[in-house]
């Protein structure tokens, strides 16, 4: 990592030109080693606009995250988590998974501005740009073990919603098992890692991606389309305040799960399905797929549907639902 790319960045942050020669002179070194930097800024997938004779700028303002707004936007909640703001790692969830065997804290939490090989489910990819998404990972750990934990990913959805609707986003609605959705258009993603043996005690790394702007070139990479809190909501966001009430209602719900389990947050998440009681495709495991009439979940998190042969349950991760069914 080119020590200089992300003091350049955040020089660029207020999307404005400043030329090569300036950035030069402002970090003591030779227009060469901007001209590296900014390279280096591309190779992570962040677009720098360079124009002969005005220099460079960012396509858009970027505003960084900022470890002491956070906290101070957590109030009363700071001392329960640890928080690690990092420039750019590989994926928040990877580090914190690591982090965890080595014995990290309850309610460590890592933010990345940037991940080099961000973790989708069903070893798909995520992508977030600079400044255009949120990206973090937060460490729980349970009494009980991993087999308690099914219900995890919907509770966290919950808490997604009631934070979106907190700041005032409507039409935030959930897809089983874990996405957040606004018109049926991904939003945000969870992605759930665990550790420990099947009766405990054992360790949850929540990772959560959220869509706060989507830059064309994301849209390209992800290929189909997606949502973002921009579209919803014209006022600019304050991605801080936006990670602490996120942070807030997820230690409520998680706080609440480690105590009873998914049970009592299971109505508000089923008035929350966009795919309530409609037909949908299920993509089941063994590759094979299935129409089926959503009836709803079960108090462990499993989804509850009819494929022809009475209500069923469909309890795996590694199911996937798709809308849309005429
Ligand atoms: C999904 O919808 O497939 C889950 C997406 C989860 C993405 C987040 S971004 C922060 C954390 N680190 C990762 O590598 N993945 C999760």
């Amino acid at each position: 990592m080119n020590p200089l790319t992300f003091p350049l960045l955040r020089l660029l942050a207020d999307g404005q030109f400043r030329s090569g020669e300036a950035l030069a002179r402002h970090f003591g070194v030779t227009r060469a080693t901007v001209w590296n930097a900014v390279q280096q800024a591309e190779r992570m997938g962040v677009k720098v606009y360079s124009v002969r004779g005005r220099g460079y700028r960012l396509p858009t303002p970027v505003d960084f995250l900022d470890h002491q707004r956070v906290r101070g936007h957590l109030a009363g909640l700071a001392d329960r988590l640890w928080l690690q703001f990092h420039e750019v790692t590989d994926s928040t969830n990877t580090l914190l998974m690591r982090l965890a065997s080595e014995g990290a804290p309850h309610g460590t939490c890592v933010v990345a501005e940037l991940q080099r090989n961000g973790r989708g489910r069903r070893g798909r990819m995520w992508h977030s740009g600079l400044g255009s998404g949120l990206t973090f990972s937060l460490l729980w750990r349970f009494d009980q073990g991993a087999s308690a934990l099914n219900g995890l990913s919907l509770a966290v959805g919950v808490a997604l919603a009631r934070a979106l609707e907190e700041l005032g986003m409507p039409e935030i609605l959930l897809k089983w098992p874990n996405d957040v959705q606004y018109r049926h258009r991904k939003l945000a993603g969870i992605l759930i890692e665990l550790q420990g043996d099947a009766f405990g005690p054992s360790a949850a790394v929540i990772g959560v991606g959220l869509n706060v702007r989507q830059p064309a070139e994301v849209h390209v990479a992800i290929g189909h389309p997606v949502a973002s809190l921009e579209e919803i909501w014209s006022d600019a966001i304050d991605r801080n305040y936006l990670l602490a009430v996120m942070l807030r209602h997820m230690v409520a719900v998680l706080d609440e799960f480690g105590q009873v389990g998914f049970r009592r947050l299971r109505d508000e998440w089923q008035a929350r399905h966009a795919y309530h009681q409609q037909k949908v495709r299920l993509l089941l495991p063994d590759g094979t797929e299935t129409e089926a009439m959503v009836q709803g979940v079960d108090e462990d998190g499993a989804l509850l549907a009819d494929a022809g042969a009475g209500p069923q349950r469909y309890a795996s991760a590694e199911i996937s639902l798709r809308g849309n069914v005429a």
